[in-house]
């Protein structure tokens, strides 16, 4: 199924990565989650060291089922807030779910509760996740302007109190923290919060190597995963700017971390996974699907959507990913205003019918922006939020079903 493991001819690269070598015989190891831990009976393998970044609207049991089809790795969930999980919002129950063959199983959590999460992670842990992380670095303001997510590592007791009732309700599943580098530039929390969640028992932490304020924007500042690959023990996981497999070995080569965590880059490309395990494996990856390629690809997805949403939404959700996939094709910016109205998946064939199936994946589209944009913002906190750092009272977060539902929606994108 994968077309990347054909023999290929020149390497398909932007220019930053064309003399990139594949990784040598035991240049990486696995990456280890819970390893030495008290009682870390659970300790979590992966190879090669990958995981698909939590990103909401996004990967879902269809798009983590899909991506797992080209390589091993650690395929997030979306995040999943505790108090939709908790009440049983029907939605949220959607989206957190698994299938018996999705080994490992990972959830993202989101929350600001200790009691809410320590009862969510307990019952995550009954139904047999393997791994657990929570989001510390979403910058909504609507989240962040009642001090929660990306403004909770501001407050090194606060993360850790939540992150305490998370591993000691977890047992042996290894938990792990996703943060930011803090508000902004002149407020950089990462360095502290780190240390805060690996004192209290988290197995990696994981940053996203940019600002609140930088939302998506600019480039991901490698060099600080590097800083703190220094100031912990506990393996670091980088994330920002994984476009191409051979990103991956340039960030782990310059900065020492223990795994890559890749978001945009897989959008309409979850092939990328079958190129990063052959690069980490030390084999040149073949060339990407063709256009037509692209098209069964777009239709298998289309339909694992379906299956889990039914008809309506999941059409309704594959319009995005339409947009994703075609990128860059020639052709595909004029067709692209009727692929966001399809109504059916058969729209899909109708509508690029006259695009050119046998057309090369274009390197342009390699690098290119997929979601999100360059927006940036001025990072709304709670008033006074920064006058008492030692503060560990948790945030107050949505407990009715409608505020939950208002939430959630505002929630997309960490
Ligand atoms: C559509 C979208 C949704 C996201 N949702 C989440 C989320 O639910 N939880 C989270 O921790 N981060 C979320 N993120 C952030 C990503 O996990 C990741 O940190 C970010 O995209 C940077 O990685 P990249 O440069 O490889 O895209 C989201 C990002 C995108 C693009």
């Amino acid at each position: 199924m994968n077309p990347a493991s054909e023999s290929a001819g020149p390497r398909v690269a932007s220019p930053l990565n064309r003399d990139v070598p594949v990784a040598a015989a035991g240049e990486f190891s696995p990456l280890r989650l819970g390893e030495g831990r008290v009682g870390a009976a659970g300790e979590l393998s992966v190879w090669p060291p990958v995981i698909l970044a939590p990103m909401a609207g996004v990967t879902n049991l269809a798009f983590r089922s899909l991506c797992r089809e080209y390589g091993a790795g650690l395929y997030v969930s979306e995040m999943i807030t505790a108090r939709g999980y908790l009440m049983g919002n029907r939605l949220t129950a959607l989206l957190a779910s698994s299938s018996p063959d999705e080994k490992p199983r990972s959830v993202q959590v989101y929350g600001a509760d200790p009691v809410d999460l320590g009862e969510m992670v307990r019952s995550l842990v009954d139904e047999g996740v393997d791994h657990l992380d929570i989001n510390m670095g979403c910058p909504v303001p609507k989240v962040t302007r009642a001090g929660g997510g990306s403004a909770i590592p501001c407050k090194p007791r606060l993360l850790a109190r939540l992150v305490r009732a998370m591993v000691q309700n977890a047992g042996d599943v290894p938990v792990t923290v996703k943060m930011r580098k803090g508000i902004h530039d002149r407020l950089l929390t990462f360095e502290e919060a780190g240390r805060a969640a690996e004192g209290e028992g988290a197995s990696a932490v994981g940053l996203h190597a940019r600002t609140a304020a930088e939302l998506y924007s600019g480039e991901a500042d490698w060099d600080a995963i590097g800083r703190l690959v220094e100031v912990l023990d506990v393996p670091v996981l980088g994330n920002g700017d994984i476009w191409e497999s051979f990103d991956a070995l340039r960030m782990m080569r310059s900065t020492g971390c223990a795994g890559v965590i890749v978001g945009r880059g897989c959008l309409g490309r979850p092939w990328l996974f079958g190129e990063l395990a052959e690069v980490f494996d030390g084999r040149e990856p073949g060339r990407p699907p063709s256009f037509g390629e692209i098209v069964e690809i777009m239709m298998d997805h289309g339909q694992r959507l379906v299956e889990l949403f039914g008809e309506t939404v999941g059409v309704r959700q594959m319009r995005k990913w339409t947009a994703w996939y075609t990128k860059g094709f020639r052709g595909s910016a004029s067709v692209r205003g009727r692929l966001m109205r399809i109504e059916s998946l058969q729209d899909i064939r109708t509508i690029v019918a006259d695009l050119d199936p046998e057309e090369a994946f274009p390197v342009t589209a390699l690098r290119a922006m997929r979601a999100k944009g360059s927006k940036v913002q001025t990072v709304k906190l709670p008033e006074g939020y920064l006058d008492e750092l030692d503060d560990d009272t948790p945030p107050k977060g949505p407990r009715t079903l409608e505020e939950i539902e208002a939430w959630e929606k505002a929630l997309n994108g960490g």
